[in-house]
């Protein structure tokens, strides 16, 4: 089975992703490069031309390919727990790690971003605690295991996930 990431913009989801395959001698996936493989530009661009719903469609066909994938570990974009049918996926066949943050955490490290189109408004923490509001129950639900992210070292926080796993 493998281990999918998933958490708010900023949490570490590919960071820590990318770390912990290397811990554990596994391939890593990160859901963003797939997409944006697929669609030959930035997730920001399509976003802006086609709109979100499109841009949910295509990450729920990446979602359900990289859930199936058989070992692995997996960094989803922060929205890919939005959909019922993702939730269900991803709960069903893979292990789900919540790496939680609190909005203000989040915003230190996003504040100067402009890659990621939900962040790209006059008060970037306010939207960042209407997410953490949003999402914060569905990512409970669908994960197996919540990590806390806080302020630990990315060493530190892949030694707290393998021993929990
Ligand atoms: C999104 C998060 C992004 C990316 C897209 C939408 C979201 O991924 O998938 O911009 O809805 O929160 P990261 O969580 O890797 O920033």
């Amino acid at each position: 089975m493998n281990l999918v990431l998933v958490g708010l913009p900023g949490s570490g989801k590919s960071s820590v992703g990318r770390r912990l395959a290397q811990r554990l001698d596994l391939p890593f996936f990160d859901s963003d490069v797939v997409i944006e493989q697929r669609l030959g530009c930035a997730i920001r661009e399509y976003f802006e031309r086609e709109g979100e719903s499109r841009f949910r469609d295509i990450e729920q066909q990446v979602v359900a390919e990289l859930a199936s994938i058989p070992r692995g570990v997996v960094a989803t974009g922060g929205g890919a727990v939005l959909r019922d049918a993702n939730r269900r996926v991803l709960q069903v066949g893979a292990h789900v790690i919540y790496l939680r943050s609190s909005p203000e955490d989040l915003y230190r490290r996003l504040r100067h971003d402009v890659k990621r189109p939900l962040l790209q408004v006059d008060d970037p923490l306010a939207r960042l605690r209407d997410l953490h509001a949003q999402r914060d129950p569905l990512y409970r639900q669908t994960a197996h295991t919540i990590v806390d992210t806080g302020r630990p070292s990315l060493v530190t926080l892949v030694n707290t996930i393998v021993t929990q796993l």
